[in-house]
């Protein structure tokens, strides 16, 4: 079986492509990288010992992706490529929606043009706005709050209307929880650009030195400890849901819709406290005011992606601080 995964060089889509090759599949990413970086192709070769076909595109220049698509003939596209700064695409609206909706578009074009209407699209728990309760299943309501995540709650509505007049139209939305961690290679993991806005990427940099202080947002929350909770998952385990995920969009049509995440609520003083253990390093943090946005307290109830799927996260929060850490140290040359 042959996929495509846009967005393939990107955080989550380069984990998946090694999830892929290891169980198998015939693998085509592109990018247009924006946002990652040429090298993780050869990263990922190196990890599994086989090929990973690459083009560079953007999803804008509907075009420049044509010809993967005369050269290819694809099962499922596993679609990650998009923007992702929440707070980004609070000043920069136009944007997210241009690249994130329009450049799914032009790529669903393209599927419908060469015959392969199977999709699995990276949604997100943003969906969800504030939850009522938890833990969350997916038929919690949904609202956003923010550009990035209108583009998500859209995108589902859009890709869900394909099957209504196509039957053989097949859709997974997997709605992610908070993804963090890294290969334990250390070859693959998020770096992002700037300073972190994420909780995860952000104490990495402390413990690296290059941060003073990590500034926990808000203790005041309806919490245990005051301080946000969420459902931190590894990108490994994220990744291998995403081979369950084609196997459920080949052998079914219609819309599907899991979440994935562990199911247990972290708060923030808890990763702290976690990284610390795991790693022998302090990391100091001063309590700041809420983020603009930010909600108390978010997790999923996984059990129907444990029941149709067969797919559970198995990494503790131990191994994702060790894993971030590692990854970090060998990307900043600390070692
Ligand atoms: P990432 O930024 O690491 O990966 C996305 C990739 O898409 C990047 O490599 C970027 O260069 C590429 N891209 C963006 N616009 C493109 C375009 N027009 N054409 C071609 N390539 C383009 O992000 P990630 O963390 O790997 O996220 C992957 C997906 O998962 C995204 O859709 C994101 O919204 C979603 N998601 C992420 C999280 C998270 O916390 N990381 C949580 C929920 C959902
Ligand atoms: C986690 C907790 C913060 C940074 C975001 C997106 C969401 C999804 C995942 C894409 C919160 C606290 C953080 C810091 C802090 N992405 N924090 N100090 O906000 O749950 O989710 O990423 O779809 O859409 O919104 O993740 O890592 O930013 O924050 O105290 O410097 O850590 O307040 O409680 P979040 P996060």
């Amino acid at each position: 079986m042959k996929i495509l995964v846009s967005g393939g060089t990107g955080y989550i889509g380069s984990h998946t492509c090694v999830e892929l090759l290891n169980k198998g599949y015939d693998v085509v990413a592109f990018d247009n990288l924006y946002n990652s970086k040429i090298d993780v192709v050869d990263r990922v070769e190196k990890i599994t010992g086989k090929k990973l076909i690459f083009y560079k595109a953007d999803m804008l220049d509907k075009e420049s992706m044509r010809p993967i698509f005369e050269e290819h003939k694809f099962d499922a596209v596993i679609h990650f490529a998009a923007l992702k700064a929440v707070g980004e695409s609070v000043q920069k609206p136009l944007a997210y929606y241009k690249n994130n909706i329009s450049g799914s578009l032009n790529l669903c074009e393209l599927m419908n043009e060469y015959g392969c209407k199977r999709i699995i699209f990276s949604s997100s728990a943003t969906v969800y706005g504030a939850p009522k309760t938890v833990p969350i299943t997916e038929d919690f309501p949904l609202s956003t709050t923010n550009p990035y995540g209108s583009t998500k709650l859209m995108l589902e509505r859009i890709f869900s209307d394909f099957c209504v007049p196509d039957p053989e139209w097949s859709v997974v939305l997997l709605r992610y929880f908070n993804p963090i961690g890294a290969h334990e290679s250390g070859l693959l993991g998020e770096s992002p650009n700037g300073i972190p806005n994420n909780l995860m990427p952000y104490i990495a940099q402390v413990a690296a030195g290059k941060l003073e202080c990590l500034g926990v947002f808000g203790n005041d929350y309806d919490t245990p400890d005051g301080t946000g909770v969420r459902d931190y998952i590894h990108v490994v385990d994220l990744a291998k849901g995403h081979v369950n995920a084609v196997e459920k969009v080949t052998s079914s049509t219609g819309v599907n819709i899991y979440n994935l995440g562990t199911g247990i609520g972290y708060s923030v003083l808890d990763i702290v406290k976690a990284f610390e253990a795991a790693n022998g390093i302090k990391i100091p943090y001063v309590i700041k005011p809420r983020r603009a946005g930010d909600i108390a307290i978010c997790y999923a109830n996984p059990g129907k992606a444990k029941r149709e799927l067969g797919w559970e996260a198995k990494y503790d929060l131990e191994r994702m601080c060790k894993d971030s850490w590692n990854f970090t140290k060998k990307s900043l040359g600390l070692e």
